[in-house]
């Protein structure tokens, strides 16, 4: 480096020094590609998108993707009204739950310790589950979880823990653990947080699923990749569940039903080699995929399982480009379990775009707002390497 006076001396451990800055700032890039205000947006917009599908119960529960198209179309459009006094449903404040636990155990937790104080949040959440529609499957077993006691930590496993309450609440742990050395723990922490309540495959893979495409949305892995990066996370999900020793053979047992639903759709997309573009039909419109939807679904609600929540969102983000606006129209808007899907999708919107495009009227009267960003901005700070 030349200065004012002439050439400069550098002391070589200054030149090492200043490399390895380089170095740090390059790599940490890298690893952590997406800002802060990606982090803040995939929070705030998850809790948007799953106050628009709930519309305090009004639309969750309305089984007719063309009704509620009408009646948003009456209210002029998405964007064209306030959601004053529209709250978030059970979606939003159990993804909190997860959200401040993780933030609560720091940079280097221990996991047992994670695990307590997930226990914690989400048995105390439901004090806060007042008109927002909390889920059976939720609702009976986060009673029931002692934060002292490990043994509570785990539902008994039940064949109809398939509800999509933990896929709902689990994207954070993407953004927590975002890295591909992290791929490990991402796993752990998504299946053992899912089956706090939801003690199946098809509850805690859904649980899986959700946080894995939030990572690979930080990451800037493009979407039509996800679901074959889903399907190869499968074999170390179920190694670990098999090492965990938790009901192994009931969790084996009900293993495939969850890898066979999303084979079949990524075939349907034509995306099962992770390369491909996705192919949809040529009519695709509300009534078209509300039909899909219920196709897809386990007992005629699309969306309100752990395997169809994360495929409708993925679908309705597959096929909305980059329009925030056509995003909502097939994910928060739609005959089935509409708010669960909303909260997924925009959440993984967030993550990949930020606010882009999206006016901040939309969320200024959003419920919990400083709550979602605070814990947002706690998360990025944790979670960069
Ligand atoms: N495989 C697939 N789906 C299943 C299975 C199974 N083995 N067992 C049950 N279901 P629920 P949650 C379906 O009521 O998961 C919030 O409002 C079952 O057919 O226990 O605790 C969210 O917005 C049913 O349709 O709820 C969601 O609406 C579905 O799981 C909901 O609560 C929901 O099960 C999620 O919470
Ligand atoms: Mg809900």
């Amino acid at each position: 480096m030349v200065g004012r006076g002439g050439a400069k001396y550098r002391h070589p451990v200054v030149t090492i020094l200043t490399l390895a800055f380089y170095i740090e700032a390059v790599l940490g890039q890298n690893l952590c590609p997406k800002s802060m205000e990606n982090y803040v947006a995939s929070m705030v917009l998850s809790a948007l998108g799953d106050t628009l599908g709930y519309y305090n119960a009004k639309w969750e529960f309305l089984t007719s993707g063309p009704a509620i198209h009408k009646e948003l179309a009456a209210m002029g459009g998405l964007g064209n009204f306030s959601i004053k006094g529209w709250r978030v449903s059970d979606d939003t404040v159990m993804h909190l739950a997860t959200a401040e636990a993780l933030v609560a155990a720091g940079k280097n937790p221990d996991l047992t310790h994670l695990y307590s104080l997930i226990a914690k949040n989400y048995k105390e959440c439901m004090n806060d589950m007042d008109n927002r529609a909390p889920g059976g499957t939720c609702m009976d077993n986060a009673l029931k979880l002692d934060p002292a006691r490990p043994e509570t930590w785990k539902a008994p496993f039940s064949p109809s823990g398939g509800g999509c309450g933990a896929a709902m609440r689990s994207m954070c742990i993407g953004l927590r653990f975002h890295r591909a050395d992290e791929l490990d723990t991402l796993v752990k922490v998504s299946i053992e947080s899912g089956r706090m309540t939801h003690h199946n495959p098809t509850g805690y893979l859904g649980s899986l699923a959700s946080a894995l495409f939030t990572a690979l949305a930080v990451n800037g892995v493009p979407p039509l990749a996800w679901g074959k990066r889903l399907l190869d996370a499968l074999p170390s999900a179920k190694a670990y569940v098999s090492s965990a020793g938790s009901s192994v053979e009931e969790n084996m047992k009900h293993w495939s039903y969850f890898e066979k639903q999303w084979k079949e759709y990524l075939e349907e997309r034509g995306i099962l080699d992770g390369v491909s573009p996705p192919t949809f039909p040529s009519k695709y419109g509300v009534e078209e995929r509300d039909s899909f939807y219920t196709s897809l679904s386990y007992s005629g609600w699309g969306g309100s399982s752990g395997h169809d929540a994360p495929m409708i969102a993925y679908d309705a983000l597959l096929g909305a480009g980059d329009s925030w606006t056509e995003l909502a129209h097939r994910a928060f808007f739609h005959g089935g379990d509409s708010d669960s899907t909303a909260a997924i999708a925009a959440c993984w919107w967030g993550a990949m775009h930020g606010f882009r495009g999206i006016a901040s009227s939309l969320y200024t009267d959003l419920e919990y707002r400083e709550r979602l960003e605070q814990v947002a901005k706690e998360l990025y700070r944790i979670s960069r390497a």
